[in-house]
């Protein structure tokens, strides 16, 4: 009884030596067999850190973010480095939508909600408002070598109806193996529509200081087509014989001149969301790989999108390992690749799409990054 006793009391001592770097506390997760190595914070369940092995079997951090975590909160250029992006992520037309969803929302029916504006000159709302989850200080609820969970209660934060509570899990397997899986569930009818918002560079600028010769596949053969301030018009857009077509791997730099102003000039690149044409589990939807590290990625999950940004806006200091701080990460250091629902479906009725949840109805996301080596 006493060894127990003194075992926890030492045990809420160390917790509570963790809460003073709370919500920067490092968790660190390695696979038994040594291949993948995984850091996160408690700052939006971020990942910050993502080792793998590359060809010639030496770890390279894969994935951008800063050497000062706590950069993640105040960073004023905000890329959004690698968290759960929430309770709504990408954009919300005019930040407003109706519960049940409308075309036009009117402004003043009392079935309407109106986030705050912080894109594209406050025309619109970029994931989860001026304060997402990707911002809120998670907490750690349960932990392994191996595995963490978080949870995020976010009690109508935003504007958005209800309290959802979300717990987000990380876990590393054998074989290079990371998982991300998040539940959700609210007590009023509530759009939720989440991401994980990694940037991968499978170089980690070793050989090569952009993503533009990774080679890129996505299972998918339309594209949502936005207007100026990549708001769906309800239309898609077919990817045949046009630069959106990965289904076939190609470079991503392959139709590189036909990408000028795609994603709103000046931007050049992508900034899309692809439907995928599967809706099977265990088949790839995305994979990328770089014959300089040899790195191969191959991402499998649950929603029905991803959406691909060869981050044309970055501009900010480098991580150390990845030649920092006297260099940036800028356009085309990496490419996000975030899986998702329908962007803005909650302002596309046309579409079909619930992502309405509350109770009786819960939300559920995941994904599975698998690494390989190819030679
Ligand atoms: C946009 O939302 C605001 C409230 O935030 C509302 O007053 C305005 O009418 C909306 N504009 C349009 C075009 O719906
Ligand atoms: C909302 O505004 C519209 C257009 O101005 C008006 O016709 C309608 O009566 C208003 N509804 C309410 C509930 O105030
Ligand atoms: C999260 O923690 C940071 C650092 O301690 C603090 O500045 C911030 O206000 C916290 N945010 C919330 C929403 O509690
Ligand atoms: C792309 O544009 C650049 C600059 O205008 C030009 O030099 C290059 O030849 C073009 N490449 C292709 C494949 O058309
Ligand atoms: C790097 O990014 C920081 C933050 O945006 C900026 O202040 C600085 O000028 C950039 N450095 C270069 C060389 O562009």
């Amino acid at each position: 009884m006493k060894l127990v006793t003194a075992f926890v009391t030492l045990a809420s001592f160390l917790g509570a030596t963790f809460a003073a770097d709370w919500p920067f506390d490092v968790t660190t997760l390695s696979a038994p067999d040594g291949s993948i190595t995984a850091k996160f914070v408690s700052l939006g369940a971020t990942m910050t850190e993502l080792w793998v092995k590359d060809k010639h079997g030496q770890a390279r951090d894969i994935i951008l973010g800063y050497d000062d975590n706590t950069q993640l909160l105040t960073d004023p250029a905000h890329p959004v480095f690698n968290p759960i992006v929430g309770r709504y992520a990408n954009r919300i037309k005019n930040g407003t939508f109706s519960i049940p969803i409308t075309k036009e929302p009117q402004a003043n029916a009392s079935n309407v909600f109106h986030i705050p504006t912080n894109d594209h000159d406050n025309q619109d709302t970029l994931h989860g408002g001026i304060v997402g989850w990707d911002r809120r200080n998670w907490t750690i609820t349960s932990k392994s070598r191996t595995s963490v969970t978080y949870r995020h209660v976010d009690e109508a934060d935003e504007g958005f109806p209800g309290t959802v509570t979300a717990f987000a899990t990380h876990t590393v397997e054998n074989g290079g193996i990371l998982k991300t899986s998040i539940h959700a569930s609210a007590t009023e009818k509530t759009p939720i529509m989440l991401t994980q918002h990694i940037y991968w560079n499978l170089d980690a600028f070793q050989g090569s200081q952009d993503i533009l010769n990774h080679n890129l596949h996505v299972d998918s053969s339309k594209v949502v087509q936005v207007d100026g301030d990549a708001i769906p018009t309800g239309n898609f857009v077919d990817v045949d014989n046009t630069a959106f077509d990965f289904r076939t791997p190609k470079k991503i730099n392959w139709d590189w001149n036909e990408t000028v102003g795609l994603c709103g000039a000046p931007c050049q690149g992508y900034d899309h969301c692809w439907i995928y044409d599967h809706n099977e589990e265990a088949k790839p939807g995305v994979s990328l790989w770089s014959e300089i590290s040899g790195i191969k990625l191959d991402v499998t999950t649950t929603n029905p999108a991803v959406q691909v940004y060869t981050a044309y806006w970055l501009n900010t200091p480098r991580k150390l390992v990845h030649g920092g701080p006297s260099l940036n990460y800028t356009s085309f250091s990496a490419v996000a690749i975030e899986q998702e629902g329908y962007i803005d479906a909650i302002n596309t009725p046309e579409w079909n799409v619930n992502q309405i949840y509350g109770p009786g109805k819960d939300y559920e996301w995941s994904a599975t990054y698998k690494f390989s080596v190819v030679h």
